[in-house]
This record gives C-alpha cells, sequence and structure tokens, in this order.
C-alpha cells in the first residue's frame, strides 16, 4: 500500500426527509446564498424543503448554474455575495450546481488578479466561502469532496482544494426519485468509472481499498439497472444504495494509499468541451478502449477484477480480460449509454482536434504511470471508434 493522509471531514446526513439538518448545521447568523440551476428543484419539492429549512436565516438566492458550469454564470454570483455580505453558500442540486458553488466559494475570498488562475493557471486558492451541499443527483461524490470542474469557451478545467470541501452533505434518495432515466444512467455510469480509476491499475496489495472498490462496483451493477426499471416504492432502496456508492466512489476513501488512473476522464473531458457529451457519456466511451490499450500494464488487477467482479472463472488470463472487458461493455449497454465514439457522432476526422486540446491543457502524461501520452491518448479515441 502507498504512503497516505485520509481525512474527510463532510458530515453526511443521509435518509428520507433530512433537508431539515441544513437549520441546524448552517451558523444562525449567516448569510446564506442558496445556489442553483436550471429549476428542477421547484418541481420536485426541493426547493420548498430547502426554503422552510432556511426560514430562521438571512438568505438570498442565485440560480441558472448549468450542466458542465461556466466560468461566465458563476462570476455573476460574486455581485450577491458583495452586495449582500454573503459568508455562507449553499448548494443545491448535482454536481454541477456543488462544483460552481465551489468556484464561487473560492472566486469570493480569490487574492489573486483573476479567478479564472484559479483553473487556467491552478493557482492555489488559500480561502474559500464555508458551504453545505444538498445532493439531488448522486453521481460525481462532489458533494464529499473539494473538486470541482468549471467549463468556459469549451475548455473544461478542474480544481481541487480541501478548502472547498462541503462543510456538510445532505443525501436523500427520495429527491432522486424525479430523475429521468438519462440522468440515473449518467449517474451510476459516473460512479461505476469513477471507482474504476482507482482500482483498475496494478496492484500495491491495498486490500481494504480493492475490497471497498469491488464493493461498489458490484452494487452499481446490481442496482443501476433497477433503478431504470422500477418505478414503485421499493426504488427508494435501490435509489439509497446508488447514492451512498456514488458518495464512497469518490469521497477520497477508496483512492487513498493506491495508485490512480483518471485518463478516462481527462480524455472523456475533451469529448465534453468540444463536442457537448454529457460527462458520464464520454466515460463509457473511453473507459472501454483504455482497458484495451492499456490491458498488458492492467493484466493483473483486469484478471482480478474479472474474477471478482464477474465472478469469470476461466482458466486463460486472456480470456478472463476479453470477458471481464466485453461485460463492462455490456453493462454500459445495459444502462443505456453510449460506448464509442460513433454512437455520438463523432468520426476519425475529430481524433487529431481532441488530441490538440488535450496538449493544450497539459494532459500529456496520464495513467498511473504517466505514460498515457499524447499518442497513446490518439490511439485510445481510435480504439473508441
Ligand atoms: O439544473 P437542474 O434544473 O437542477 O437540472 C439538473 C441538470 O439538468 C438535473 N437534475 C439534477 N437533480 C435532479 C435533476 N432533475 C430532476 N430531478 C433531480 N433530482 O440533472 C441535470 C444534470 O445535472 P448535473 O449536475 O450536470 O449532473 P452531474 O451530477 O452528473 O454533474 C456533472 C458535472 O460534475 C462534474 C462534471 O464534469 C460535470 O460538470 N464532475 C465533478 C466531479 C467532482 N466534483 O468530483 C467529478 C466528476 O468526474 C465530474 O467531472
Ligand atoms: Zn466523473
Amino acid at each position: 500500500m502507498l504512503n497516505f493522509t485520509f481525512q474527510n471531514p463532510t458530515k453526511s446526513h443521509f435518509g428520507e426527509d433530512q433537508i431539515k439538518m441544513i437549520a441546524t448545521e448552517i451558523p444562525a447568523n449567516a448569510k446564506v446564498l442558496l445556489v442553483y440551476g436550471g429549476g428542477s428543484i421547484k418541481q420536485n419539492g426541493v426547493y420548498d424543503q430547502v426554503v422552510n429549512a432556511l426560514s430562521e436565516h438571512t438568505w438570498f438566492e442565485f440560480s441558472g448554474i448549468e450542466p458542465n458550469p461556466k466560468y461566465d454564470t458563476l462570476m455573476k454570483a460574486q455581485q450577491l455575495i458583495k452586495q449582500h455580505d454573503v459568508d455562507y453558500l449553499l448548494a443545491v442540486g448535482g454536481g454541477s450546481v456543488v462544483d460552481g458553488c465551489k468556484f464561487i466559494a473560492a472566486a469570493a475570498l480569490f487574492n489573486g488578479d483573476d479567478p479564472w488562475d484559479i483553473l487556467a493557471k491552478q493557482t492555489p486558492i488559500t480561502a474559500a466561502l464555508p458551504m453545505g451541499a444538498v445532493l439531488t443527483l448522486p453521481a460525481t461524490g462532489s458533494e464529499s469532496n473539494g473538486n470541482s470542474v468549471v467549463t468556459r469557451d469549451g475548455h473544461k478545467l478542474p480544481f481541487s482544494s480541501p478548502i472547498v470541501r462541503p462543510q456538510f452533505a445532505v443525501l436523500d434518495p427520495k429527491v432522486t426519485l424525479s430523475l429521468s432515466d438519462r440522468q440515473i444512467s449518467n449517474g451510476v455510469i459516473d460512479a461505476f468509472v469513477h471507482t474504476i480509476e482507482q482500482y483498475l491499475t496494478y496492484s500495491v496489495n491495498a486490500k481494504v481499498q480493492d475490497r471497498f472498490a469491488e464493493g461498489l462496483l458490484q452494487t452499481l451493477i446490481e442496482e443501476g439497472p433497477k433503478a431504470l426499471a422500477a418505478q414503485s416504492n421499493e426504488d427508494l432502496e435501490v435509489r439509497a444504495n446508488i447514492m451512498w456508492s456514488a458518495t464512497m466512489a469518490l469521497n477520497g476513501l477508496i483512492g487513498a494509499g493506491v495508485p490512480q488512473d483518471w485518463s478516462t476522464h481527462m480524455i472523456g473531458h475533451e469529448l465534453t468541451g468540444g463536442f457537448g457529451i454529457d460527462h458520464a457519456r464520454t466515460r463509457s466511451i473511453v473507459l472501454p478502449a483504455v482497458m484495451k490499450v492499456k490491458r498488458q500494464e492492467k493484466r493483473e488487477k483486469l484478471v482480478q477484477y474479472a474474477e471478482r467482479v464477474w465472478q469469470i472463472t476461466d482458466e486463460d488470463e486472456t480470456v478472463k480480460i476479453d470477458k471481464a472487458i466485453a461485460k463492462t461493455e455490456a453493462f454500459f449497454k445495459q444502462m443505456d449509454v453510449p460506448t464509442r465514439l460513433s454512437d455520438v457522432n463523432i468520426s476519425e476526422k475529430d481524433i487529431d482536434d481532441l488530441v490538440s486540446m488535450l496538449e493544450q491543457h497539459g494532459m500529456v502524461a496520464l495513467g498511473e504511470h504517466s505514460d498515457i501520452t499524447l499518442a497513446v491518448s490518439k490511439q485510445i479515441l481510435e480504439k473508441a471508434l
């Protein structure tokens, strides 16, 4: 196992009707900015629950954060913050709203010249407004980590800091019942790929992390299709299992002390930035190709994945790996997400542009061995055609 320091100070309130907990989590004298997206929270009752819970607080609101949150939109919140002396942010929504809120929090107290530097130059932040989150879409783990991804002019750039990790997160599986099938699928696939990216590298004999990861993968494989199929009360248990899996997939726990390979995500960001493909739908396209192109380097872990996650018992390791990759793709198809670039109308002629975007963003040495050069990323994209 590799050395690590693990701390996750986000307090999670999990379960039905837990939104009321924000009343006690946010300091009574705080001036709160409620931050949300395109309005789904007004249709599914979440907004009303939040407003009820904030009845004793002074609060303002900022809405309109779009999926893949835009820098220009987020910067508009700064004026409100200054005008009302806001000192606490509450994100209510999916990963885009929570990520967007983190950037708003960091930009509000940024002491450099231009908050864009937080993303473009990776200028470290030294302060941010405190924030909490009410999660409405289980997928990114953003409610319990310090990561944020912001888009400007087709450039999708991440930043990360423990300073923007939400102080608390409310996870009520009931609020996910209003998600469309597309968003359910996206969430399950995003969490699945996050888990794989912290697992499918090389063995460092980290048994706990491996078995946690395998448990999350198996849970998502079991529950994901049920969430698409069922519309009954039982669904709530399915949703609860998916919701906690997504949080655990990217709250730092399974990634502590193990090598990681975020190449699928970094290549996928260019597909979202350049072509507007949903975040998770880029991952379901790129991951199988990464598995195929890097199968030699990932051999040991691919065999473990085949045996423990998919219970593949063939003697021959090559067969085992082939079957595991095929089962992964079949699962993605069952979840109704694309597995090829051609499924989203991207062809060979687009690959050079994608590779030059990777270069522009410094993504020239990806993977657990930093050996996914631009040439290898090109191979991966070609394999995904
Ligand atoms: O904007 P509203 O009206 O809220 O609608 C949203 C949005 O249209 C809707 N939605 C959310 N909860 C709902 C709902 N509709 C009905 N009922 C509900 N309960 O779903 C749509 C998509 O929401 P979005 O927040 O964009 O989805 P997701 O949670 O998948 O977030 C994607 C973003 O997270 C970033 C991605 O890059 C992308 O920008 N990521 C953040 C990460 C992190 N912070 O660690 C890691 C991820 O890998 C990812 O990069
Ligand atoms: Zn993701």
